[in-house]
């Protein structure tokens, strides 16, 4: 049942193609993009003036990159909250707020709580969950099915690839209502979208150096991730799953934040995974990033650099290089976590971990 591999974890990397896939199936139909229950009208989500997202963990980090899309294709301010903190700062919330829900399970109690306290304060509630009938989705008036199938493994990877996918329909879908893209933009985002899948798969294959450089790198008693811009959101994402699976002591930063603070940190043999955006699609920010690496490998840390193929300019500063394949730059987050997973369950499992149950961590968090 674990399709050859030693853990579910390594299964559900590889399954992650057809979960994205499979989420986005169905969700765009006669030239609309279309959720799995609608129960808010046409006015209501044009009405819609401000966004909350709230979620726990990766579904927080996906939530995070959602951010980048959703601001960009509505106009509409959005703001990321972790489901803990939601409801304790008193948010400023009502009819005209859509607060976005992410939860794999739809069971997680901080998020739970979070949409309860939207709901009564008014505010219009939109779920993506992965499991049908949960409690969040019952709750919402809105819902968008990832359709992953039952993750097993406690570190989550398909169901974080899937959200990111549904997000970025559910930003569609916002964009469509209130009309800030004509539906043929609408036609062309989603076609890039469905051509994700592929790429994955692409990627997939060519993992085994991610492999090796785990092991190379399994006995450090450190690792930092950096990124900019949807590559952020992808840094903390790799450090988490770290930490989760490998208990090593690992923290993403936002290259721009570097100078003020962590660079401090670097130190010879440090490994540090830098996110690197598309050369061309983010010029701007790739030549900071690239600066940055410059900066680090001369303070003597080890660099791995995932980077889109062809991109010949990190040559010189990656110690290690990661290739992935080209893709618009709000998508590249499907691709670029890839990589990051295999590498922190590699480290796992060469330290002798139990990759599906890493000690201390329940696959639901259902008490706050
Ligand atoms: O079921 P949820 O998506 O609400 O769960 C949220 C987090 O508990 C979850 O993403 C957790 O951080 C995972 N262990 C991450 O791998």
């Amino acid at each position: 049942e674990k399709g050859g591999h030693d853990y579910f974890m390594l299964k559900e990397i590889e399954e992650q193609p057809a979960a994205v896939a499979d989420t986005l199936r169905g969700h765009f139909v006669d030239g609309r993009i279309v959720l799995d229950e609608q129960r808010l009208s046409d006015q209501e989500l044009r009405d819609i003036d401000k966004v909350f997202v709230v979620a726990c963990g990766s579904s927080y980090h996906s939530g995070l990159v959602a951010k980048y899309a959703i601001e960009h294709w509505t106009r509409l301010p959005v703001e990321v909250e972790l489901a803990s903190e939601f409801r304790y700062r008193d948010p400023v919330l009502d009819r005209s707020t859509l607060v976005v829900a992410i939860s794999q399970s739809g069971e997680t109690a901080d998020t739970l709580e979070a949409v309860r306290h939207a709901k009564d304060q008014k505010a219009r509630v939109l779920a993506v969950c992965n499991t049908n009938g949960a409690q969040i989705p019952r709750e919402a008036d809105a819902v968008l099915y990832t359709r992953t199938g039952p993750e097993i493994g406690v570190a989550s990877t398909k169901a974080f690839l899937a959200q990111m996918a549904a997000n970025l329909l559910v930003g569609l879908a916002l964009a469509q209502a209130r009309g800030t893209k004509y539906p043929d933009e609408v036609a062309r985002e989603y076609q890039d979208l469905e051509a994700m899948p592929a790429k994955i798969e692409q990627l997939l294959l060519g993992m085994g150096p991610v492999r090796e450089l785990a092991r190379e790198l399994a006995a450090s008693p450190a690792v930092l991730f950096l990124g900019r811009h949807v590559g952020y959101p992808v840094a903390l994402e790799g450090a988490l799953k770290l930490k989760e699976l490998a208990y090593m002591h690992a923290e993403g930063f936002a290259a721009g934040e570097l100078k003020h603070g962590p660079i401090a940190l670097i130190e010879d043999g440090l490994p540090v995974i830098v996110v690197m955006p598309s050369p061309k699609g983010r010029a701007v920010l790739h030549s900071k990033l690239l600066s940055n690496i410059r900066e680090i490998q001369a303070r003597g840390a080890v660099t791995v650099v995932i980077a889109e193929e062809g991109d010949e300019t990190v040559r010189p500063f990656a110690d290690h290089l990661v290739e992935i394949p080209a893709s618009p730059s709000l998508l590249q987050p499907l691709l670029s976590t890839v990589p990051l997973q295999v590498f922190a369950a590699e480290v796992a499992q060469t330290r002798g971990y139990d990759v599906d149950k890493p000690r201390n961590l329940a696959k639901s968090v259902t008490v706050e």
